[in-house]
């Protein structure tokens, strides 16, 4: 059988798109949200095998700027999309895709790679290692101080989508390893990702004028806080919204996303009791430009974050 590894064709996305949903099973949102939010042409690099014509593995970079240890810029290759049908797999597709992607990120001037992961020995075998940034969990509070602010209708989050970016950037200027989204990347990625059905955006004091915002996933058994902006003074009633919210779903365990700052005190002690801290076991980094030793400080730095509305 012929096979052949090269770069997918822009006229390819459909196929790739049904390869994708084929092997995870999810919409195909993702993928749409991701490319577009990473390149104008609506789609990001995607390395691919085709065995005798057919699509059977990919893998997805995201090239992104995202804040280095000081607060300037670091480029980071994020990897995606790992997949490979069921009938091809340990026969090498996707380590070979990996290789090329590594080749590739050096050629595009990366300084790190950065991915998610279930199989963290596939991706050790190419030099990836694990670098858990931190969550924290906790147990919904009973009560605490009064609810304020607004959900938002799904469809004014696109019209208040700009901004939401300029309180994500105010807030995140310097904050390590936190993406410096794009315009392309809030209308596209970010808007997507806060419009996922299970999920929701508050604001306060209302929308149009909103100051602060908060963004909260409602699961089966917990509630995530996935993101938080703005000024400090609508966080404890908005994470009181967020309580109510959850308590009226009959949720009683919260997941918090949040940097470990002092700054989302007043939302965590809204919202949540007995909280600590647990590892982002699903997390690995890759030297790309810069050594070995400054991905891990990177990571390791308490400051670092990655906030989920930046998934790939
Ligand atoms: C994870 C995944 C992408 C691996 O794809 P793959 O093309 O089978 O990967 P590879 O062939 O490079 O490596 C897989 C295994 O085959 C082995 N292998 C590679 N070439 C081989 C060959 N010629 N003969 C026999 N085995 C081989 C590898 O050593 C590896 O073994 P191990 O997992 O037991 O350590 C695939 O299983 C998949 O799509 N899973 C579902 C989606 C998923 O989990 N994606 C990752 C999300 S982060």
């Amino acid at each position: 059988m012929a096979t052949q590894d090269r770069v997918l064709l822009p006229a390819e996305r459909d196929l790739a798109l049904r390869h994708y949903e084929s092997v995870f099973g999810v919409g195909t949102w993702l993928f749409h949200t991701a490319h577009w939010g990473t390149s104008e042409s609506g789609w990001a690099q995607t390395f691919a095998t085709f065995d005798d014509g057919d699509l059977v593995s990919t893998v997805d970079v995201f090239v992104r700027p995202v804040r280095d240890e000081q607060g300037g810029q670091a480029i980071m290759g994020g990897i995606g999309s790992v997949a490979t049908a069921e009938r091809a797999r340990r026969q090498g597709h996707s380590g070979r895709l990996l290789e090329m992607a590594i080749a590739w990120m050096h050629e595009v001037g990366c300084d790190f790679s950065f991915l998610f992961t279930g199989v963290h020995a596939h991706y050790r075998r190419y030099g990836w290692k694990d670098t858990p940034l931190r969550e924290r969990n906790g147990r919904v509070a009973e009560s605490g101080p009064a609810a304020g602010g607004v959900r938002l209708e799904p469809m004014h989050v696109p019209t208040l989508i700009d901004r939401m970016g300029e309180l994500y950037a105010q807030d995140n200027a310097t904050r390590p390893l936190t993406h410096a989204r794009s315009a392309r990347y809030l209308r596209s990625g970010t808007v997507a990702l806060m419009l996922k059905p299970d999920r929701a955006v508050f604001t306060y004091p209302g929308a149009a004028d909103l100051r602060t915002y908060v963004v909260a996933e409602f699961g089966d058994d917990r509630v995530s806080v996935l993101e938080a902006a703005g000024d400090t003074e609508g966080l404890a009633p908005l994470g009181a919204t967020v309580r109510e919210a959850a308590r009226e779903r009959g949720l009683s365990e919260v997941n918090l996303r949040l940097p470990l700052d002092p700054t989302y005190d007043p939302l965590i002690g809204a919202l949540a009791v007995d909280v600590a801290e647990a590892p982002c076991a699903w997390m690995m980094a890759r030297e790309i430009r810069w050594p070995w030793e400054r991905v891990a400080a990177l990571f390791a730095n308490p400051a670092a974050h990655h906030w989920p509305l930046d998934d790939f």
